[in-house]
């Protein structure tokens, strides 16, 4: 959970409007295989509700907002994420929920790897005994 972190991602202000970006490896701590978004969530549904084994993910609000909950096990944190500059870097190995989302709201996730469903943890019990086995 230490690895956890926002990131803030260049601004370019600008009277016609704002820019920010990313570029692979310089503001986000992996390489890029995919990138991917959430959007037209329905009021109170929630996604996510699982852990990776080896993905890593950045997830930014580009729209809107939504709540992101971590939980190692352990611990459980909440970060509420509503800015498009500015997003959560998730390590692999950290249960995760996505909700709360604000109507018209868009969640861009970039992941360390490709999709391998191979790559899911599904199960909060399993979860548990993973992280228990790896450390
Ligand atoms: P999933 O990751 O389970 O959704 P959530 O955001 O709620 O965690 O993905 C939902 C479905 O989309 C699943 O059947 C697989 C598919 N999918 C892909 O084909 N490629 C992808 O990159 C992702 C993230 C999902």
């Amino acid at each position: 959970m230490d690895k956890v972190k926002i990131i803030e991602l260049p601004k370019v202000l600008d009277k016609r409007g704002n820019l920010s970006f990313f570029e692979n490896t310089k503001q986000i701590p992996f390489d890029i295989k995919r990138v991917y978004w959430i959007y037209d969530v329905p009021g109170g549904e929630l996604r996510g509700s699982h852990a990776f084994k080896k993905s890593h993910e950045f997830i930014i609000a580009l729209s809107g907002s939504f709540d992101v909950v971590l939980n190692n096990g352990e611990d459980e944190v909440k970060y509420n994420l509503n800015r498009s500059y500015k997003g959560l870097y998730v390590p692999n190995l950290l249960w995760r929920k996505l909700e709360n989302f604000s109507t018209n709201s868009v969640a861009l996730i970039v992941s360390s790897i490709e999709y391998d469903k191979k790559d899911y943890i599904r199960d909060f019990e399993q979860f548990k005994k993973t992280r228990y086995e790896i450390k």
